[in-house]
C-alpha cells in the first residue's frame, strides 16, 4: 500500500508543481487514501484538544478521519452505541475500548489482528507488559494503547483553600477537616457529578486510601466475597457516603468537566477525579502548582490506580480502510503523538523511555509513581474505568454503589450485600 502512495508524490515533485505543504492534501485526495471512522467519547475541552491531535496525526499521512464522537464521560453511552453498530454489521474502523472489554470484543471474533504493525514498530519492547497484555488476545495485538491516566487524584483550588484556611489533605480525616473549613468559607467543598462512574471514581479512591492496595485487589479486582463483606469494606462505605454531605444539591447527573469547572472558577474547593481533569484546567489556561493543585487522593500516595486508553481495531474489508487503520495504530505509538496528545489529555505517555521534560510536575509525579508502584505491588487497575472487572459485573457493582450513594436510608451493611451479589453477575 505504501508504494501506491508514493506514485502521485513522485510525479508531483518531478513536475515541480507542489510545495511540501500541499503534498498531504494530494494524498488525501488520492484513490488509495483511506477513511477511518473512529469512535471515542472525548468531547470536553481538554479531551477534544487531545482528540484533535490524534486526528491531525492521521491526516498527515494522507488518510481521512471520520469522527464518531459519542458524548458522555467514562464512555457508557459510547459503548451502548458501539454495540448497536456492531450488531447491525456496521462497526467503525477503530473504537476506544479498554481493559477486559477488549477481550470480550475479541472473543466475538470482530477485532482485527494488528501484529504486523506491532512487530514493525517493536511494541513489545516499547510497552510495559502490564499494558501489552491488555492489548493482546491469544497473543496477538488487537488494540493499541494511547496513554496512562492516573485515577486516584485530588484536584484543589489553592486560592480557595487559602481563603478557607484549609490544608490540602493527605488522609481521610484531614479530608473531612478541610471539607468543614471549605464549607464554613461558603464554597462547595467537593465538586461532584452524580453519575455512576463518577460515584465509583470516588468510591475506589476511598477503598484504596482506607483499605490499601491489597484490600483493593482482593475485594474489587478478585471480587472476593469475604473482603466485600468485611469490616474494612464497611468503613470504606461509611467514609464514602460521608463525602456526599460536602457536595452540592445540583450534583445529580452533572458532567465531570462541569464539576472540574467549579474548582477552576473557585466555586468549589476540590474534586476527586482522574487526570483528564488536568486537561480541563490546562484548556482553561490554568497553571499547575499555581492555579490548581494535584495531590494523590487521601491515603493513596504510595499507590496508583491506572486507566489506559486504547483503541481496538475492527475487521474491515476495504484495502484503503485497512491501510488507514494500520497507519492510525502506528501513529498512536509514535513519539511525537505520545507527547502532544498526553500534554493535552492530562495523562502520561504509555510508550517507555519517553522524555518527560515538556511535562508538568503532576505528570512527572505520575510517571515516577507508575514505575515505583509497579515495583512495590501497589499499582492497581481502575474498576470505575473498565480496567479490572468483566463489563457485566462492573456495571452491576457500579449500580449498587451509586444506589447506596443516592439512598439515604440504605445502611452500609445492606450496601455490602448488594455489592457482593452484584459481583457475581456474569
Ligand atoms: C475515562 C477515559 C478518559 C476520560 C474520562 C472522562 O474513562 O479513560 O480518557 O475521557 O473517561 O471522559
Amino acid at each position: 500500500m505504501m508504494m501506491k502512495y508514493k506514485q502521485p508524490r513522485r510525479a508531483a515533485l518531478r513536475h515541480g508543481f507542489l510545495a511540501a505543504a500541499s503534498i498531504a492534501a494530494l494524498f488525501a485526495g488520492s484513490a488509495n487514501a483511506g477513511e477511518i471512522e473512529v469512535l471515542h467519547w472525548w468531547t470536553s475541552g481538554g479531551e477534544a484538544k487531545a482528540a484533535t491531535a490524534l486526528k491531525l496525526s492521521l491526516q498527515k499521512s494522507g488518510h481521512r478521519w471520520r469522527d464518531f464522537a459519542v458524548a458522555g464521560g467514562g464512555g457508557d453511552s459510547a459503548m451502548t452505541v458501539l454495540k448497536s453498530r456492531v450488531v447491525s454489521g456496521n462497526a467503525p474502523s477503530a473504537a476506544q475500548i479498554k481493559g477486559p472489554s477488549i477481550q470480550e470484543w475479541a472473543r466475538e471474533g470482530v477485532l482485527a489482528n494488528i501484529d504486523d504493525v506491532a512487530k514493525a514498530e517493536k511494541w513489545d519492547e516499547l510497552l510495559p507488559p502490564v499494558v501489552s497484555d491488555i492489548m493482546k488476545y491469544k497473543g496477538n495485538y488487537v488494540a493499541v494503547p494511547v496513554n496512562v491516566h492516573r485515577v486516584n487524584w485530588l484536584w484543589t483550588n489553592p486560592a480557595v483553600f487559602a481563603k478557607a484556611g484549609a490544608k490540602v489533605p493527605t488522609t481521610w480525616d484531614e479530608f473531612f477537616t478541610a471539607a468543614d473549613a471549605l464549607k464554613k468559607a461558603g464554597v462547595v467543598p467537593v465538586a461532584h457529578g452524580g453519575q455512576n462512574w463518577q460515584d465509583f471514581t470516588t468510591f475506589e479512591a476511598v477503598a484504596l486510601g482506607i483499605g490499601g492496595a491489597d484490600f483493593y485487589k482482593k475485594a474489587l479486582v478478585q471480587l472476593d466475597q469475604g473482603s466485600l463483606k468485611s469490616p474494612t469494606m464497611e468503613k470504606v462505605l461509611t467514609t464514602f457516603k460521608r463525602i456526599k454531605d460536602y457536595t452540592d444539591k445540583n450534583a445529580a447527573g452533572r458532567d465531570w468537566n462541569l464539576a472540574t469547572a467549579m474548582v477552576i472558577k473557585g466555586e468549589a474547593g476540590m474534586q476527586i477525579m482522574g487526570d483528564w481533569a488536568k486537561g480541563e484546567f490546562l484548556a482553561a489556561g490554568k497553571a499547575p502548582g499555581k492555579d490548581f493543585g494535584c495531590t494523590p487522593a487521601p491515603g493513596t500516595a504510595k499507590s496508583y490506580t491506572f486507566n489506559i486508553d486504547s483503541f481496538a481495531m475492527f475487521q474491515l474489508k476495504d484495502d484503503s480502510k485497512i491501510a488507514a487503520q494500520k497507519e492510525l495504530a502506528k501513529q498512536i505509538m509514535a513519539p511525537e503523538f505520545q507527547s502532544v496528545f498526553n500534554l493535552n489529555k492530562g495523562s502520561i505517555p504509555v510508550r517507555l523511555g519517553m522524555p518527560m521534560d515538556r511535562f508538568d510536575d503532576c505528570a512527572k509525579t505520575s510517571a515516577k509513581d507508575f514505575v515505583d508502584t509497579a515495583k512495590s505491588g501497589t499499582l492497581v487497575p481502575s474498576i470505575a474505568h473498565g480496567m479490572a472487572v468483566p463489563s457485566a459485573a462492573e456495571g452491576a457493582i457500579k449500580d449498587a454503589v451509586s444506589q447506596f450513594w443516592n439512598t439515604d436510608k440504605m445502611t452500609a451493611q445492606e450496601a455490602m450485600d448488594k455489592i457482593a451479589s452484584a459481583a457475581k453477575t456474569k
